[in-house]
């Protein structure tokens, strides 16, 4: 209990001086809270320990009805407050310190379900003991001396387990971390001004922006006090002031929001629940956003997301209200039992597009805080080519350049994490930006420093980061894979990187070309929207010794999904049943490289026999299990 009240008032502060905007949201609750206090029964209405309202509570009396009916997770949810997992992980942490219990005594749902609500997510499977925490980094922007915290927190898990990983969401994972260490985590996030809760499981993920909020010459709208403002409204108590809002404690499912800040999407709004697309007004020329709603990718379902016919002005309080508004509906409205159809675009079709803008408006209109929702506006038109967000480029501001870098597949080791607060210390004013193709930039870098900072050693030859990327390496992203995640069916970081650095060598193309590699189906890495997706799948390859033909690790490939303006998902695989053996794989995909991609052979001295042998050669890693 000290540990939370501790947690509680270092967030206070944390909430108080938050990075760029105070948090003014309003105090009143939804319409609905008043409904739900109403409800009688054992639904448990304040959480003694938190002494903040259950997320159940919020809930009307119905919906309490279909979760009571629904999938083991909303029984769960019912049963134990969420979001009270705040407490649980401290009373956990200090008796397994006092050597009074240890992890493995926890009990399974809390271990493996209820604590992701704190961000703390058991990898079960593979780590057994060790948690991924998830933060959140709205906009995916954050400062040196929280970059110094990661690694602080990570170090001493060695190499192996304790690294931090940038997500496709912009977003932080830290690695390996033990039970007994998530209060110091989430007490020095707070003080830093971040959280870990409520960014897994039933939650709003992180807050995705423009990398290039502040700085863009063609930026339309500066995205950053929207992802601030949304990220308070889904993760501030406006109760107590304190991180972790009970209103979104009992959500039935995952959901996403994402600000894009120009043409160029680098918010990705269409694979996002609500994508908000900026367009200004036609007849007034306010700047605002097209709401594109229902984007997801599934096993069962891949949707792009559709045009919800409204338009609202690109300000703190209409971005947020409208969030809220379709964040109160989904709560209360959506699927609690089959999960797969508990994602927002099932909402949509049950209403239909028309009828649920209809619903959006009144809800919001029910609000009573003058936002106005107009018709969509027409998207702005003309040739347009989407920017590359690695290399070196100037900045709106005269003098000033933005420099990305380079993290292969975004893992950073404890060194990197620290030589990168070095970076951004010198040249950034201690300013690094997450990307969603999980590399970095340092933004208002001096022009006169550019050329000291090629020359530091951080990212010189030797170093896994770079200011001066390949067109593939530079596009690589992947997801976590079989090193930490069970679900995967093959590992993907470590090859991820090794490929990209192999591709280089041996092709040469004119332009980005973003290959993303995921897992398993789940496709949290997101490859029907890359030029070419790697996704687990089986294989089978003739073994030489027994003659017969052997199941292999192996991957789907996936060619041809687009993003920015005309962004469209590639759903059928290009290839199946490929091996994931680098002399299987490395030709495939250069064939398509050549085919679909304009590469040619890299001008080399090696000889073709040589490269063979260097494919083959059994230095490379195993492919399949994790090395
Ligand atoms: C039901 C399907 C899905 C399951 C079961 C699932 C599961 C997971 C798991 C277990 C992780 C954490 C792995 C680790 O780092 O140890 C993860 C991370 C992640 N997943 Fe998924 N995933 C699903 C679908 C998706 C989809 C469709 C997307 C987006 C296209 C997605 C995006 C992400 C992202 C961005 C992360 C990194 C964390 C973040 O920044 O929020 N996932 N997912
Ligand atoms: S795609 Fe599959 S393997 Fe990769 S992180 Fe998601 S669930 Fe894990």
């Amino acid at each position: 209990m000290v540990g939370y009240k501790a947690a509680i008032s270092t967030a206070l502060v944390a909430s108080i001086s938050h990075a760029f905007v105070p948090s003014t949201l309003p105090q009143s609750p939804s319409p609905n809270t008043l409904e739900a206090t109403a409800i009688a029964g054992p639904i448990e209405q304040v959480d003694e320990r938190t002494g903040k309202s259950t997320g159940t509570s919020f809930l009307p009396e119905d919906t309490i009805a279909r979760a009571r009916k629904g999938s083991p997770i909303e029984k769960d949810k019912l049963a134990r407050d969420a979001l009270s997992s705040i407490v649980d992980v401290y009373d956990y942490a200090r008796k397994i310190r006092e050597g009074t219990m240890t992890w493995d005594e926890v009990e399974k749902a809390d271990l493996n379900t209820r604590l992701k609500f704190v961000g703390m997510v058991h990898r079960d499977k593979r780590t057994p003991g060790r948690f991924m925490m998830r933060l959140k980094v709205p906009n995916g922007i954050i400062n040196s001396d929280q970059m110094r915290f990661y690694a602080d927190c990570v170090g001493k898990y060695g190499p192996e387990l304790g690294v931090v990983d940038i997500t496709t969401r912009a977003n932080i994972q830290l690695r390996g971390v033990k039970l007994e260490d998530g209060p110091d985590v989430i007490d020095g996030l707070h003080a830093r001004n971040q959280t870990s809760f409520q960014t897994a499981l039933d939650s709003v993920r992180n807050m995705v922006g423009s990398p290039l909020a502040g700085i863009d010459p063609l930026e339309m709208v500066d995205t950053r006090v929207l992802c601030n403002a949304l990220n308070d409204l889904v993760s501030l108590d406006p109760v107590t002031n304190t991180r972790g809002n009970p209103a979104w404690g009992n959500l039935p499912r995952k959901f996403n929001i994402a600000v894009s800040g120009g043409r160029d999407d680098y918010a990705h709004t269409h694979i996002n629940d609500i994508g908000l697309d900026p367009a200004p007004h036609a007849e007034t020329g306010v700047m605002g956003f097209n709401v594109v709603l229902g984007g997801y990718m599934s096993i069962k379902r891949i949707a792009e997301s559709i045009d919800s016919g409204m338009w609202i002005p690109a300000d703190r309080e209409s971005v947020v209200t409208l969030s809220e508004a379709i964040l109160r509906i989904f709560r209360d409205e959506s699927e609690r039992k089959n999960r797969q159809k508990a994602r927002l675009m099932w909402l949509v079709e049950k209403y239909g597009v028309e009828e649920f803008k209809a619903e959006v408006i009144r809800e919001i209109e029910s609000y009573n805080r003058g936002v106005k929702v107009e018709d969509a506006q027409p998207h702005p038109t003309g040739p347009y080519e989407r920017r590359d967000l690695l290399g070196i480029y100037p900045q709106k501001q005269e003098g000033l350049s933005r420099v990305g870098v380079l993290i292969p597949t975004g893992r950073l080791s404890v060194d990197e994490c620290r030589d990168l607060a070095d970076l951004a210390d010198k040249y950034s004013n201690g300013e690094i930006r997450l990307t969603v193709e999980q590399n970095a930039i340092l933004p208002n870098v001096d022009n006169d420093m550019i050329s000291d900072l090629k020359k530091e050693s951080s990212v010189g030859k030797n170093s896994r980061l770079k200011v001066q990327a390949g067109f593939i390496e530079g596009n690589t992203v992947s997801c976590t894979g079989a090193q930490f995640c069970g679900l995967a069916l093959i590992e993907t970081k470590s090859h991820a990187e090794e490929v990209a650095n192999r591709l280089e060598t041996l092709v040469t193309v004119d332009r980005p070309i973003r290959i993303h590699w995921t897992g398993c189906p789940n496709s949290c890495g997101q490859v029907q929207a890359a030029d070419i997706g790697i996704m687990g799948a089986p294989a089978r390859q003739l073994n030489e010794e027994t003659g017969k033909m052997m199941a292999v690790p192996g991957c789907k490939i996936f060619v041809g999904g687009k993003i920015g303006e005309d962004a469209h998902l590639s759903l059928d695989p290009y290839k199946t049943g490929i091996p994931l053996a680098y002399e299987s794989l490395i030709p495939e995909l250069i064939d398509i490289l050549k085919n679909e991609f304009g590469a040619v052979d890299k001008k080399t001295k090696t000889r073709k026999r040589d490269i063979f042998k260097k494919l083959i050669s059994p230095n490379f890693r195993q492919i399949g299990g994790h090395s």
